[in-house]
């Protein structure tokens, strides 16, 4: 089928390569002229695991170009699917933007040539796949097409294979129409027997948003039993497998660490509060999610503070990882940008290490904070190594050789990555998160 992207961003991006890859033929739009010049070069803007070369192959096959003319990508497509932008709103009230949404939506209306679904990909309100007809057929009142709402699922790290073999596939239109032009692009999916729910639009938006704050609520919950458990001395880590092993709690999104960041839950959260206040009703648990996030990463500043010995005046704190996960460039609500400033601001010296996210991390976190190229000279006089991103590289460091370069002996692993006997009889004192 041919279809057209609109937006080069992460989603875009990863749904254009996939889409080409499942046999489509995607022309992908970006109005910014330099980033579509660089991915007709085969230079990706992002970090992300397998992408590079799934667009070289596909742009090398003839089934995927960058553009930033619509005129060219837009009236051959069958479907155009609107990826840009969500971010917060300015106002900082936790509204998404939407002026992205809807300048797209007006750019493709007078290029719309015969029937044609127009696809919301992107993360919206509800009631946004209406609003997007309504600007649509306001700008070109003759144009045939449909509003549908495909919401993404992706996780930054592992994109590729959770489009390729998504746990279900969302799918909200009015009718049956728009319904099997959705099917059809998705139709090599059948092969894995995906699951494809077809809904309407507003249930298809709001399922995004009630599956991020599912498991915004999973995670705090566990950091809040993580809390429990240092404060009673059980174990955090057997206590989220003892639990998980239920079928109807599962074990996934059971790690206590630093509190979730990203792209996605900490936005998408406060969206569906700011929803929820609109309509009348209310959403406790998700505000609650929220609150005990913001608490997390705030009990991880006293947790370092506590292992320094009661402050961390003078001290030099040496940081693995500044992401917020792994696998990943992305900054965005990483808890280090928390965590860290909170440090400084009391006087810590910081030396950092990460392995893909040291350029945008140093565009975020205050001046002062020092980059080194590889893990073992953060420790070099170091009063306490912080482990905050669980990338693979930190999981078998040579202990013996990161403790002779220290001032103090004190390992605070934020994400459980390492067992504590193993480090205590490294001769380091050693604090994890809900767990001694
Ligand atoms: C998430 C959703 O998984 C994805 O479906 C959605 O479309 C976008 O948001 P992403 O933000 O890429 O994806 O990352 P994810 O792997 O879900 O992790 C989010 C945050 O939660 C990270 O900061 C991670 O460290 C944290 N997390 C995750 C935990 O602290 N504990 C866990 O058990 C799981």
């Amino acid at each position: 089928m041919k279809l057209a992207i609109i937006g080069t961003g992460y989603v875009g991006l990863v749904s254009g390569a996939c889409f080409s890859e499942f046999g489509h033929e995607v022309i992908c739009v970006d109005n910014n002229g330099d980033k579509i010049a660089a991915l007709c070069q085969g230079q990706i803007p992002i970090y992300e695991p397998g992408l590079t070369e799934l667009v070289v192959k596909n742009v090398t096959g003839g089934r995927l170009r960058f553009t930033t003319n619509l005129a060219e990508a837009v009236p051959r497509a069958e479907a155009v699917f609107i990826a840009v932008g969500t971010p917060s709103s300015r106002r900082g009230d936790g509204y998404a933007d939407l002026s992205y949404i809807y300048s797209a939506a007006r750019d493709i209306a007078p290029h719309i040539s015969g029937y044609t679904v127009v696809v919301d990909k992107s993360t919206v309100p509800v009631g946004t796949a209406r609003q997007v007809a309504r600007v649509i057929r306001e700008v070109n009142p003759a144009a045939e097409f449909d509003v549908a709402s495909n919401p993404e699922f992706l996780r930054e790290g592992a994109a590729i294979n959770d489009f390729m073999r998504p746990d279900r596939v969302v799918v909200g239109v009015d009718n049956d129409r728009a319904a099997a032009v959705l099917r059809g692009i998705y139709s090599p999916l059948y092969l894995i027997e995906t699951p494809v729910v077809i809904t309407t639009p507003e249930t298809a938006e709001l399922i995004k948003y009630a599956a991020n704050a599912f498991l915004a609520v999973k995670i705090s919950y566990i950091n809040e039993m993580a809390t429990i458990c240092e404060a009673v001395g059980a174990d955090g880590i057997a206590l989220a497998k003892g639990i998980g092993l239920d079928g109807r709690i599962g074990k996934k999104f059971l790690h206590p660490g630093p509190g979730y960041g990203g792209s996605c839950f900490p936005k998408d959260t406060l969206a569906l509060l700011r929803t929820v206040q609109e309509y009348g009703v209310s959403a406790r648990i998700v505000e609650a999610a929220v609150e005990v996030n913001a608490a997390q990463k705030a009990r991880m500043v006293k947790k370092i503070r506590d292992a320094l010995g009661g402050s961390e005046t003078g001290k030099t704190i040496g940081v693995l990882g500044l992401t917020f996960k792994p696998e990943t460039d992305d900054m965005r609500d990483a808890p280090a940008l928390t965590i860290l400033p909170a440090l400084i601001e009391k006087g810590a010296r910081i030396v950092a290490h990460d392995p893909q996210g040291m350029r945008e991390a140093a565009k975020y976190l205050p001046e002062g904070v020092e980059f080194v190229d590889n893990p073992y000279a953060v420790c070099a006089g170091a009063d306490a190594l912080v482990l905050m991103t669980e990338w693979n590289q930190y999981r078998a460091l040579d202990l013996g050789r990161i403790k002779s370069g220290m001032r103090n002996s004190v390992f605070i692993d934020l994400r459980n990555v390492y067992a504590p006997e193993q480090v205590r009889s490294a001769g380091f004192s050693y604090f994890g998160v809900g767990r001694g």
